[in-house]
């Protein structure tokens, strides 16, 4: 018999382009998960409504673009389960179950909510809803029954808590309903912004997906380097500057070291070596782009992969619920 594949579920919030970071930091290892599970790649517009709620204009326009973005690169709708949370009904109907069973002290405590208020002061974001922001996480994840949950080192706390409302749910139902998720840490380094401080559209300090070349030349030229490295024939220190770091994602490991070398013995200057990467990344850009392009060209048919997602997603929550309905007793 086939060994069942095991389910993968992840998510973004759609409140903006995408840039390289998603690219390093979650697709291309979304693609690479796409063969060896069941995968489930959501859209979710509710997480991103609970702090974009004053302006949602946006949000639909940014749903669709970062579908399209997800399929050009590499995603494929044939292999892994791409739907919009707001199609699923059903992720409420857990969201408020669970909502029930999580203790007001385990969301208070909560990292990730202690540090977004505090930070996040352009959005309000004291609300009812926000507090819940992990239990609508841990519905998203459970209502799939996902083993596993590919997610960078910030949402590790969502998935601790994930897992504290699925054993209490179980324990208090005295039945094994929900499984265990655990995180799946992306390889890659983060990638800094250009700037060299975390990769932020608040910042804007990022190469979108769909910057064309032009604008990619502009913004790498615009790159901040080794700041001792004031004349061309100062020896660099690649370590310390940000594009090397770039390199170290975005080109061989040959010849990230050609760079490294060149850098410290002054053969290259720094003009010419942000020359070079910006080749390089609108070199990777390049095939993205036109598939965005296709797929721009031809809405219905991204349209159409949502439904069928939706509707794939849809059957695998209805089953989760009448199950839970049915242990609940109501
Ligand atoms: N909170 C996640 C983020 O900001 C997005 C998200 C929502 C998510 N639901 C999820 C991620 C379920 C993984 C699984 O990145
Ligand atoms: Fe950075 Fe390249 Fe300049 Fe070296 S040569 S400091 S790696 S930009």
């Amino acid at each position: 018999m086939k060994k069942e594949k095991k389910i993968i579920l992840s998510g973004m919030r759609p409140t903006g382009k995408l840039h390289l970071g998603h690219l390093v930091g979650a697709l291309n290892n979304w693609s690479k998960l796409q063969n060896e599970y069941n995968c489930f790649f959501m859209v979710a517009d509710w997480h991103a409504l609970m702090s974009e709620y004053e302006n949602p204009a946006s949000l639909r326009e940014y749903s669709i673009d970062n579908v399209i973005d997800w399929i050009s690169c590499g995603i494929d709708p044939q292999k892994a389960t791409l739907f919009i949370q707001s199609q699923v009904p059903e992720h409420l109907e857990l969201f408020m179950i669970f909502s029930c069973i999580s203790p007001l002290g385990w969301l208070e405590r909560c990292p990730t909510y202690k540090e977004q208020l505090r930070e996040l002061t352009t959005r309000h974001i004291n609300t009812y809803a926000f507090l819940g922001y992990p239990v609508l996480q841990a519905a998203d994840i459970l209502l799939y029954k996902a083993e596993v949950v590919p997610v960078g080192e910030d949402q590790l706390p969502h998935l601790e808590l994930t897992r504290e409302i699925s054993s209490r749910f179980n324990y208090l139902m005295k039945e094994d309903v929900f499984p265990q998720p655990q995180a799946q840490l992306t390889e890659f380094p983060r990638l800094l912004g250009l700037d060299a401080r975390k990769m932020s559209k608040s910042y804007d300090n990022y190469i979108s997906l769909s910057d064309v070349p032009e604008l990619v030349n502009k913004k790498v030229m615009g790159m901040f380097t080794d700041p001792q490295r004031i004349k061309k024939t100062d020896p660099g220190h690649p370590e310390v500057c940000n594009l090397y770091n770039y390199y170290k994602i975005f080109s061989s490991e040959e010849f990230c070291l050609t760079i490294e070398t060149d850098c410290r013995k002054a053969v290259i200057g720094c003009t010419d070596c942000k020359k070079k990467l910006a080749g390089i990344l609108n070199k990777c850009l390049a095939p993205i782009q036109e598939k965005r392009a296709q797929l721009i060209a031809d809405k219905q048919k991204i349209m159409d992969i949502l439904e069928t997602g939706s509707k794939k997603a849809r059957s695998a929550a209805m089953a989760t619920m009448q199950r839970v309905r049915k242990t609940i007793g109501i």
